[in-house]
């Protein structure tokens, strides 16, 4: 009897395996004659090539990094398909902007991609900004536009001075004992203080100590499962599920305490306000976002302009369904807002040094408009639009993002949100590419790579952003076929809600701190300021025509550097710095 059952299911699974091998092998088939890199085993797919990328790349690699390498290797055009079935999804990078614009993200909406949202809902919550969809989304939308409007953020100008302040008295300390320090750790508590105030306007003092919020957060994000390991076997935890659990708990709670204190201080300004006492220019996210939500109602309830609308002032009076928006925003705001923002600070800080002539230039800019002597977060604080002429700052900015993007969209089609075109026909090579079965990315980091749009995409140049002022007039980005080509905050309705307030926080905080500051890239036990050569590509850095490319493949040389920069992207999330962007940094002498 025993031996029957084991021998039916032996069979069984002889029969699932043939089954699977037969479908997958025929899926492949289909994708023969379109842009991929070469498949020599119908079997294997593109694992291969996912084997040699982690011979040649460190270990934690962000994947985009991965993706240019086989676009640049195998010369692939701006669309194509990269296979990691059974272990991984069936992709479909694009690096066109005017595709991606017309067909994923903009003209055409689809959906986020099954890997991004069940990846953010265990993260953040189900009600969370980035993966709900349709009508739940315009609402949320809706109800936090008005907070992050320039208009607004720029009403939080003085408590960015006064965060970037801090900020630069922490680095100052750093500097006068010559510490060895994670510059994205600083930049992060910086950008939590700023979050802070401009969701719930508190001071929640991060960079003296860790607050219950971010302590929590990343206690989650050692818990979640690692985004960095290309195999799901290389990171089972049987316990996780339990700590997940038990660390929502604590997260929900920290989160729903502030949130109590902010309604009740609202209910105070409310108060005042309609006893006259006072008008509070600054007003946060969650005020602005109840504001819409009452009017909602009052809406819904037919009530009359100049009858008075039902105010929450008490937070048992958060309707449970508001209460769990709100909860899952706030932790969204938390988690999008403050590492994107920190990474691309911290790179912005190691550009800087290794370019120093960007450096002078940016200087230059920033005297012009703070004449050494005067006090600049003065005259921010009087003038906080001052901020909005900096136009060579803003392109450092956009510079260090174009080479070192934080964050990406994965889209894909779903049955539940029809598509108007389920494929396309690429202009440039004339393929029809099929968005079926696929999970789509239209990698920043590909887009920013596209030489067409970024020509001699691996230099740091700020001045491409310039008209007036670029090396490259003739690139797409001028066209109107670059019109969308910068996205590091995505485009389209998903685009990112926090843009205004990650480039006006960051340009105050290099206003007060890139002049004074010199930060040195240096990874511990290893020479500081390595500084290894700019290549064409990554594809041309580890190619077996160098040193360095046949000696990670001979294994002789353990891979550290990424495009001449050692301190890579890893992800965590978002797209980080290696190591924390470690390093000293430096008072700046000026003449
Ligand atoms: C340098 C800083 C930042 C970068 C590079 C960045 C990038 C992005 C990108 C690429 C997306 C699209 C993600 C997707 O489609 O899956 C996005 C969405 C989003 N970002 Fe940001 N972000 C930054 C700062 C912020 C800040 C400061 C906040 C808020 C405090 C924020 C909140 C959000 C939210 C809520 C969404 C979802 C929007 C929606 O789907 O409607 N981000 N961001």
């Amino acid at each position: 009897m025993l031996l029957k059952v084991v021998t039916a299911i032996a069979a069984g699974i002889v029969a699932w395996l043939v089954y699977f091998v037969r479908d997958l092998i025929s899926k492949r088939r289909k994708l023969a004659g379109l842009p991929q890199p070469p498949m020599k085993n119908l079997l294997l797919g593109h694992l291969e090539i996912a084997a040699e990328c982690q011979t040649v790349f460190p270990r934690g690699v962000h994947s985009h990094v991965w993706a240019d390498y086989i676009r640049e290797k195998w010369k692939l055009p701006e669309t194509f398909y990269v296979d990691w079935r059974p272990v991984g999804p069936l992709w479909l990078f694009i690096a066109d902007p005017e595709l991606s614009g017309e067909f994923i993200t903009t003209k055409q909406s689809l959906p986020k991609s099954q890997l991004e949202t069940d990846y953010l809902e265990l993260f953040l919550g189900k009600n969370n900004m980035v993966s709900v969809e349709g009508s739940h989304h315009k609402s949320l939308r809706m109800m936090f536009n008005p907070g992050f409007s320039a208009n607004n953020i720029m009403t939080y100008a003085d408590a960015i001075v006064e965060a970037s302040l801090r900020f630069f008295d922490v680095l100052e300390k750093k500097a006068k004992s010559n510490e060895l320090f994670e510059m994205e750790e600083y930049a992060t508590r910086l950008t939590i203080d700023v979050i802070g105030v401009a969701v719930f306007d508190a001071d929640l003092q991060a960079q003296k100590g860790l607050h219950p919020i971010v302590q929590h957060f990343r206690e989650r994000v050692q818990i979640m499962p690692a985004a960095d390991r290309p195999f799901f076997w290389q990171d089972v935890q049987p316990t996780r599920p339990f700590r997940l659990w038990w660390n929502n708990r604590k997260l929900n709670a920290a989160v729903d305490a502030e949130l109590n204190k902010k309604i009740q201080r609202r209910a105070k300004d409310l108060e005042d306000e309609a006893g006259g006492i006072v008008k509070r220019k600054k007003k946060s996210i969650i005020d602005l976002a109840l504001n819409t939500y009452e009017k909602e109602m009052a809406m819904g309830q037919n009530i009359q302009s100049g009858d008075s609308i039902n105010r929450i002032t008490d937070s048992s009076a958060v309707p449970a369904a508001l209460r769990q928006d709100l909860i899952d925003s706030i932790k969204t705001f938390f988690f999008a807002g403050h590492d994107t923002t920190s990474s691309a600070l911290s790179w912005c800080y190691y550009l800087l040094h290794r370019y120093p002539e960007t450096q002078r230039r940016l200087t230059a800019e920033l005297d012009g408009f703070f004449p050494p002597g005067t006090s600049t977060a003065q005259k921010i604080r009087q003038d906080p639009y001052i901020i909005n002429k900096l136009e060579y700052t803003t392109a450092v900015l956009k510079e260090t993002m174009r080479i070192f993007p934080s964050a990406s969209t994965l889209r894909q089609l779903k049955s539940k949100y029809p598509a108007n075109h389920t494929n396309f026909t690429d202009p440039r090579t004339g393929t029809q590419i099929t968005l079926e079965d696929t999970h789509i990315w239209p990698a920043v980091y590909l887009i920013n790579r596209n030489k067409r749009i970024f020509p001699r995409p691996m230099e740091f140049i700020p001045e491409r952003f310039l008209p007036d002022r670029t090396p490259f007039p003739d690139a797409d980005l001028f066209k109107p076929a670059g019109k969308n080509a910068f996205q590091p905050f995505s485009v389209g309705p998903r685009n990112c809600i926090g843009q205004e307030l990650a480039m006006i926080e960051a340009k105050i905080v290099l206003a007060l701190t890139a002049r004074e500051l010199d930060f040195v890239l240096e990874f511990p036990g290893e020479e500081a300021d390595p500084q290894p050569p700019i290549p064409e590509s990554s594809a041309a850095e580890v190619s077996e025509e160098t040193e360095y490319g046949r000696g990670v493949r001979e294994g002789r040389i353990t891979p550290k550097v990424i495009e001449g920069h050692r301190v890579w992207q890893t992800l965590k999330g978002s797209a980080k710095p290696a190591g924390g962007c470690p390093g000293r940094v430096y008072l700046r002498r000026r003449g």
